[in-house]
């Protein structure tokens, strides 16, 4: 997408052919920074500490951690350290799992001397991909939105989308899960506005999401965590979009915490709530992801401590919390499918449930469970 004119995406090789260059998305949206990731430790931290953030654009960050691993030293040994480190830094989003699964597949049979090349091969495609999921992703998003405005009596009036942290091209390579619909619907003509979830503690929407959406012209509010409920009960909300870090097999899906509060919210209220995901984002292996799906727990200073632009004009972080106080920080929830009233994939649209997902994965067929 494009930022003042120019076009980014959230990861890309270097000018050098080998150091692979990031969005710093710890800096934003106070100041756009590149980072330039030279080792398989630099990718492990730029997860860990969410310079890059988002179930897409962390998988293609260990892909290419994998790349500066196997470069250095493609042993066995370090090729096995290697997935470890990166196994290891988030525990929800599965993508990362499916992308060091992918490259490990690649890379083991391979002698040490043919590892590296293979390896940036192959986190490219993983990139390329992503990009080309999502925009098909956009796409049926799209087809969902001119469904739903074909149904509605209000007219021409805006479409109000309320979205939840950011799952745009920021969490992806490029045109995002749940931003790609409203993108594509905004270049349509489509006239679209946008509530933006702030996400406490990391303000991902506050902070990216809005950044994104004002770089592409695209009308928003930002409210805080709780308005969403209000607003549809006040019938300001004609669609719910979100992202999702990891979809059960049974069609639960897992997000940034407070996903499921906006769920409940909208079934209470007859508003379409609809998860955006590409393939890699299913755990076929996870049968029910209420009870099985992992959710990540983060520093408490998180939730005890505000980071944002001071008035002196640098970047600090305040504390809002009486010193010493007790906190805890889960940074997903689980929605249960029977509150999703539809998915969005690359492959088209299909009810939450294993039945819907079966319908456009059948290759995925062989592998129930139950
Ligand atoms: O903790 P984060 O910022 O990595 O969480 C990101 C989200 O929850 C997104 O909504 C999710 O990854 C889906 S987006 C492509």
């Amino acid at each position: 997408m494009k930022v003042n004119g120019k076009f980014y995406r959230s990861i890309w090789l270097n000018d050098d052919h080998w150091s692979v260059d990031i969005i710093d998305q710890t800096y934003l949206p106070h100041e756009l920074r590149i980072r330039s990731l030279k080792c398989v430790d630099d990718a492990a931290e730029a997860i860990r500490v969410m310079r890059v953030r988002g179930a897409p654009l962390i998988g293609a960050t260990a892909a290419y951690g994998m790349a500066l691993a196997m470069r250095e030293q493609a042993e066995d040994s370090s090729l096995q350290d290697a997935l470890e480190t990166l196994l290891a830094t988030r525990p929800t989003a599965v993508n990362l799992r499916w992308a060091l699964t992918r490259m490990e597949a690649e890379l083991r049979p391979l002698p040490p001397s043919g590892r590296a090349d293979a390896a940036y091969r192959l986190a490219h495609r993983i990139c390329e991909e992503d990009v080309d999921i999502n925009h098909r992703i956009g796409e049926h998003g799209l087809a969902l939105i001119r469904d739903l405005l074909a149904s509605r009596k209000k007219g021409s009036e805006v479409f109000h989308i309320l979205t939840h942290c950011n799952a745009g091209w920021l969490a992806t390579v490029d045109w995002g899960t749940a931003l790609a619909p409203i993108y594509r619907a905004h270049d349509a003509g489509i006239p679209i506005h946008v509530w933006v979830d702030e996400t406490r503690p990391r303000n991902q929407g506050a902070a990216l999401t809005a950044w994104e959406l004002a770089a592409h012209g695209i009308p928003h509010d930002v409210i805080v965590d709780n308005a969403g409920g209000h607003l549809m009960q006040h019938g300001l909300v004609d669609l719910c979009i979100t992202g999702t870090d990891r979809t059960a097999r049974n069609g639960d899906v897992c997000n940034k915490i407070g996903t499921y509060l906006k769920a409940l919210a909208a079934v209470d209220n007859q508003v379409p709530f609809h998860v955006a995901l590409p393939g890699p984002t299913i755990d076929w292996e996870m049968v029910d992801g209420v009870a099985g799906i992992p959710i990540e727990e983060r520093d408490a200073s998180e939730v005890t401590e505000v980071e944002g632009r001071l008035s002196s004009g640098g970047i600090g972080t305040v504390r809002i919390t009486p010193d010493g106080v007790s906190a805890r920080n889960y940074a997903f929830d689980v929605t249960p499918a029977r509150l999703v009233s539809g998915l969005i994939t690359e492959r088209g649209r299909c009810p939450a449930s294993e039945k819907g997902l079966l319908s456009l994965y059948p290759e995925r067929g062989g592998e129930t469970n139950d």
